[in-house]
């Protein structure tokens, strides 16, 4: 008894694992463990023996007891600790998913764009991103084989279906089937074959038309809401009218505005000059009322490009990355 007393109080100290600690329990306390054959072995005993034997058996057995339950203790705080300490969770690298929501550059510029125009009385139009032929050059004064074709790198479909290169057909569209007066704006997304640092296969426009009965509308009318548009859009700018070339408009003209980064001076991004192409429009050209079956009206429009306001707003130079859905990037604005 005394060797096994000392077998248990040394054993305890080594005992590193509950599967020890089990293994150990078996091998004292377990069916054919050491001390349960020492119990079993009292009935060979006489009387007076037996009683004090067992009494030592059973001092012996709650001294195992004793220590078995804190080793028991010990080990079960160590391997708990052990598992926290393993299974540990960072939660703060999910801080993402926490952020609030918020819209895209692109979005929060058409917005302010369209708020403009909803408040100047015009309605808003949409048209079909697959358009035909017809509404997406013929009509707008570009007939087949017409040089200015080659301006807009078309994805075609079969059957001379094609992505839309622009939002004009929408002007089309929305002149069959209004009548006067019209004053739409047309936002929506446009397609080309394009892929650099200042253009995206995938663009936004905003188309704008405005038709009334002849002599009733004029370049002066688009001169004054353009102006206004874009010192609401730009600021304190300066807004210069310029003579181009557009087939559905005669006469037609881009409209810049003063250099936003160098107030005019001069600089990189305007190439210099001290002004920043934005827009184009014109007086709608009779032969696209004549492919539409109007006659006397006159009419304005003009079309603009969302990315390059948004590029120019918060000064980004890749227009790309407005597309690469990067949180990181998007939620700046
Ligand atoms: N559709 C032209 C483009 O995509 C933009 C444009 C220019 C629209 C003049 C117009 C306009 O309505 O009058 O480049």
């Amino acid at each position: 008894m005394e060797k096994l007393d000392n077998e248990i109080q040394r054993s305890f100290d080594t005992i590193k694992t509950m599967e020890q600690l089990e293994t150990f329990r078996i091998h004292i306390i377990g069916k054919k463990g050491k001390l349960t054959t020492y119990f079993s072995a009292l009935r060979d005993l006489d009387e007076v023996s037996k009683k004090s034997v067992a009494q030592k058996l059973n001092a012996l057995k709650s001294t195992f007891e004793t220590l078995y339950e804190e080793k028991k203790q010990i080990l079960t705080t160590l391997e708990l600790n052990a598992k926290l300490e393993q299974e540990y969770i960072d939660v703060s690298l999910f801080n993402t998913l926490h952020s609030r929501s918020f819209g895209h550059p692109i979005t929060q510029v058409l917005d302010r764009i369209i708020d403009y125009f909803v408040n100047m009385s015009f309605s808003i139009q949409s048209g079909p991103l697959v358009e035909d032929d017809f509404h997406n050059f013929e009509a707008l004064n570009l007939p087949k084989f017409h040089p200015a074709r080659d301006m807009q790198d078309t994805f075609y479909f079969k059957d001379s279906f094609l992505l839309r290169t622009h939002t004009s057909p929408v002007q089309i569209r929305t002149m069959e089937s209004h009548s006067l007066p019209i004053r739409v704006i047309a936002p929506g997304s446009v397609f080309r074959r394009d892929y650099d640092l200042t253009h995206s296969p995938m663009f936004h426009q905003v188309e704008g038309l405005v038709v009334d009965e002849a002599g009733k509308i004029s370049f002066a009318n688009l001169k004054f809401i353009l102006e206004d548009f874009l010192r609401y859009i730009f600021g304190d700018v300066r807004v210069r009218f310029r003579a181009s070339f557009f087939p559905f408009t005669e006469p037609s003209a881009e409209v810049d505005i003063s250099c936003v980064f160098c107030d005019g001076a001069g600089c990189r991004v305007c190439s210099h000059t001290g002004w920043l192409e934005v827009l184009g429009c014109g007086v709608v050209h009779s032969n696209v009322f004549k492919a539409v079956g109007y006659e006397n009206v006159s009419g304005y429009a003009f079309g603009l490009g969302v990315e390059r306001f948004a590029m120019l707003l918060h000064r980004v130079n890749d227009l790309r990355s407005f597309f690469e859905t990067d949180l990181r990037v998007l939620e700046q604005f």
